[in-house]
């Protein structure tokens, strides 16, 4: 039998996202936080390009809020997009408070100052980084002053398996410790879902491998609902080699010059978009898709040997070593590039504070449906809403926290009725077989019947895993593939429900914009 704790806050998830709300809560609270592999394991880890921040005094709120809007095609909410970019300076002050390594330049004036870059669909440089491995950094940092913080427990190797939800209230989770292979049940006051995005729903993801949509499967089973599914990002740029998974080509390789060709050495942005290169990722991974099946390519390129190699070398540290690692040299050749699943812009939706449908829940960062990123996320501005959405949430907990009752223990997780699995090639097969029909069906080019396929589909799938679910002992393999088939679901279903193309959503069926501009909303009841 698994042990049994309490505390004051539980925060699932220790990205960005997690650390933003646990470092930022009162030091007199009791604070754990739990994270299914290490601890700094996550997207947040891997991210390059930087954090999107009015910094520059060309630049300007206005500016970064139309930019956003106009990635967002329609489809932002305007208070969250406002309450986003109002906080991003704060936010980029607290990381340097912390001790974020970001890039620096010397000004004209001589003075030491942040170096901001550029990514597709911002007017101006505003992308704050540490080279091209600002999420390590931010990482690195958040997790150091763990060391600040007696209040906060960190478990690593533990896995969220369902919230546990008396009266209306979420009063704890139950964790499947992954050392011990037992059920932990750790009861708290309030619970905050920080589990990240969902990409790992496709066959080719840029994301690491826990990005399996928990936080979006557990909040929807307690009740919450969820919007705007069907916007899953596709970045125009992972690298294409056979022996690499998943390496992503920053957009700021594209930010500082770098052209896209065809095969023959031909550039062909412009014919798609009059910002070329620099045009938002929707528009570009679809001329991407569309040359790949017109050419019946592999891949195409991204070249930014044209630079001085010197410049390339310092700004693109990581890239450059890694694609020489694999016989590329980007400062002589072009680099072969895939698109891949990237950002899941819907997820748990939540107010200003982080609040979702259910008492004593909250959500942040990826896993959330904010209002922030529309139909399209603009590149950068995730990292922002992790950290501006952390410090709200925190805020609001700690406002909060002394007018809730003490939680009662829940009962401890039952296991009396399942055994140890003796076919785990179920949970492979089903793994490989929704991750690729959710490429082929609800991928970069939709139809009515390529989503009627995939429904049937991971309908079948869902109702064999919960056959083995109940049977069986659970895993973390089980627990992410009933997950991810769940959310696969909720992509279906609310990519049915849109008709028309917006954004990342696109559909030969419904090639035009509707009239009407509207939310595709899910609610758990209704389902
Ligand atoms: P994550 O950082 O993914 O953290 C999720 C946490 O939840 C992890 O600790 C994980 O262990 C935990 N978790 C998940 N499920 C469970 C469970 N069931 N039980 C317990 N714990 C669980 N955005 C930008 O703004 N700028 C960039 O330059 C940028 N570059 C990127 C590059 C790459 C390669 C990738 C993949 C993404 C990039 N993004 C970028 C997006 C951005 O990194 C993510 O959206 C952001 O880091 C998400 O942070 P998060 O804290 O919400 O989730
Ligand atoms: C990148 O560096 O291209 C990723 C930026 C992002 O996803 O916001």
């Amino acid at each position: 039998m698994g042990q049994s704790f309490s505390y004051d806050v539980l925060v699932i998830g220790s990205g960005s996202a997690g650390l933003s709300v646990a470092l930022n809560l009162p030091k007199n609270l009791r604070v754990c936080v739990v994270a299914k592999a290490d601890i700094q394991e996550g997207s947040t880890y891997y991210a390059q390009g930087g954090i999107a921040a009015v910094l520059d005094d060309k630049d300007s709120i206005e500016k970064h809020i139309a930019d956003t809007l106009v990635a967002g095609a329609g489809l932002c909410h305007d208070d969250a997009v406002r309450f986003t970019v109002t906080n991003s300076a704060a936010a980029i002050n607290w990381l340097v408070d912390i001790g974020v390594s970001f890039t620096t330049r010397v000004s004209a004036s001589g003075k030491e100052e942040l170096h901001l870059t550029r990514e597709g669909g911002h007017g101006e440089r505003r992308i704050a980084h540490a080279a091209d491995a600002t999420g390590k950094a931010v990482s690195q940092a958040l997790i150091e002053q763990l060391a600040l913080h007696d209040n906060i427990e960190v478990m690593a190797k533990r896995v969220a398996v369902d919230l546990i939800v008396n009266d209306g209230r979420c009063q704890g989770c139950y964790v499947l410790n992954l050392d011990s292979d037992s059920v932990e049940t750790m009861n708290a006051k309030t619970v905050v879902l920080a589990t990240g995005g969902a990409s790992k729903a496709y066959l080719f993801t840029s994301n690491p491998d826990g990005a399996t949509g928990d936080g979006i499967a557990l909040a929807w089973r307690a009740g919450c609902r969820v919007a705007n599914m069907e916007f899953n990002q596709f970045h125009p740029t992972t690298l294409y080699h056979p022996n690499v998974k998943s390496f992503l080509i920053s957009e700021a390789v594209r930010g500082e010059g770098g052209r896209l060709l065809l095969p023959n050495g031909e550039r062909f942005m412009p014919r798609f978009d009059e910002r070329g290169e620099l045009a938002p990722r929707d528009i570009v991974a679809r001329a991407i898709d569309h040359e790949m099946k017109r050419l019946g390519a592999d891949c195409m390129y991204l070249d930014i040997s044209h630079k001085d190699p010197d410049f390339v070398r310092e700004h693109f540290p990581t890239i450059s070593q890694t694609c020489l690692e694999f016989g590329i040299d980007i400062t002589q050749q072009p680099i072969p590039v895939v698109p891949a699943a990237h950002y899941t812009c819907g997820g748990v939706m939540v107010d200003e504070c982080g609040r979702t449908d259910v008492d004593g829940l909250y959500a942040v960062g990826e896993t959330t449906f904010t209002g922030l990123h529309g139909a399209n996320r603009l590149a950068s501005n995730s990292l922002l809403e992790c950290i501006v959405y952390g410090v709200s949430a925190a805020k609001h907990i700690a406002a909060r926290i002394d007018t809730l009752p003490t939680t009662n223990q829940a009962p401890d997780w039952d296991e009396s009725r399942v055994t140890d699995s003796d076919e785990d090639v179920v949970i492979s097969h089903n793994w490989d077989e929704l991750r690729r029909f959710m490429w082929d069906y609800v991928g970069i080019v939709r139809t009515d019947k390529r989503l009627k396929r995939a429904l049937n589909r991971v309908t079948v799938l869902r109702s064999e895993i919960a056959e083995y679910y109940s049977n069986y002992r659970i895993s973390n393999d089980l627990l992410e593939l009933r997950n991810l088939a769940l959310v696969s679901e909720l992509i279906i279903r609310c990519a049915m429900q849109r008709k028309e193309s917006r954004g990342l959503h696109f559909t030969l069926d419904y090639p035009e914009l509707a009239a009407e501009v509207t939310d595709s909303m899910l609610v758990p009841e209704q389902a």
